[in-house]
């Protein structure tokens, strides 16, 4: 059952942050329906203008509607992930999305709330829902030194501002993450004390964390033991996430873990089996190990077991 992101936030709010994961094929999308129906877990559906032209954008449409019959249990929204206007307007447009992000973030104060509040407008006229970003994230490339770093975090003097000139849905903020596999280069961590403060600026709104890949140092070991090159590859620690949702995150943005279990597998695959040349014996290896990731993350969420008690609100 597709619904909006602002049903699972309210039902989550301050209790157990809700897992937003990237798909971007069939594999992904199996996997992802049965770890979180095997843990009863309400999730979100990202789909990023590259998984959008990846092969078409109604085919990944065309996987959801079909994931949706195959496993009618599973309560989800489907959500445009770091969407420009234009791709916004799209998703809008298609009947299909239940929510969409404008990222607007690398745009001064004013300009990210105009956009902000264009797309709020057309969504809101739909029914859809808005995520808006304040403060800016480092990409994987990114070298910043602390200061820079510091620079780019959310700055809660702005975000209560932000969200009523705006007039969004939820925000997503900089605390000291960023995308990719390689995120602290010291002993950087995040930065709960900057969320703190959000939250007492704004009480009771919904926040995201994007770039909140975990990287598992066992999963990059048997990466870079099976002929992979990821040394130094870091993330967020979960035990953290728990903590987050307690102080307003509903949202947490995972991507680059499931690229790590889709990397693992088949390297390890292909380098115990040589001769092998069928996609679906190791589609199958992928799709089980993707499901168990799914579940997994889903427990240090704390999003697991809470199915049936939203059933009830959106039923
Ligand atoms: P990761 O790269 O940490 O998985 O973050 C993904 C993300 O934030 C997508 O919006």
């Amino acid at each position: 059952m597709i619904v909006t992101t602002k049903k699972l936030f309210e039902a989550a709010y301050g209790k157990y942050a809700i897992g937003a994961y990237n798909i971007n094929n069939l594999e992904q999308t199996m996997g992802l329906f049965r770890g979180n129906v095997e843990s009863k877990a309400p999730f979100i559906i990202q789909i990023s203008k590259g998984a959008r032209s990846y092969t078409h954008k109604k085919m990944l449409e065309g996987l959801i509607t079909s994931a949706d019959v195959v496993f009618p249990d599973a309560i989800f929204a489907v959500h445009l992930d770091h969407g420009d206007e234009e791709t916004c307007y799209d998703c809008i447009d298609s009947g299909f999305y239940s929510s969409v992000m404008i990222d607007a973030s690398h745009e001064p104060f004013d300009k990210n709330i105009e956009i902000t509040r264009r797309v709020v407008e057309a969504a809101h006229a739909k029914g859809l829902v808005v995520e808006a970003e304040l403060g800016q994230l480092g990409g994987v490339e990114e070298h910043v030194s602390v200061d820079e770093a510091h620079a780019k975090l959310t700055d809660p003097r702005q975000a209560r501002e932000f969200m009523e000139r705006s007039g969004c849905d939820s925000l997503a903020v900089a605390i000291g993450t960023s995308h990719g596999a390689f995120k602290f280069s010291g002993d950087q961590a995040l930065r709960l004390d900057v969320l703190a403060d959000i939250q007492k600026v704004l009480p009771g709104f919904p926040l995201v964390m994007h770039g909140s890949s975990s990287v598992p140092q066992e999963e990059v070991a048997r990466i870079n033991a099976a002929g992979g090159d990821m040394k130094g590859a870091k993330g967020v620690d979960a035990s953290q996430f728990k903590r987050a949702a307690e102080l307003g995150v509903t949202k947490i943005n995972i991507d680059t873990d499931g690229r790590l279990v889709w990397t693992r597998v088949h390297r390890e695959y292909f380098r115990d089996k040589p001769s092998e040349f069928d996609l679906r014996p190791i589609g199958k290896v992928f799709m089980s190990e993707y499901a168990r990731f799914i579940a997994d993350k889903n427990q240090k969420l704390g999003s697991a077991g809470h199915l049936d008690e939203l059933r009830k609100l959106v039923g």
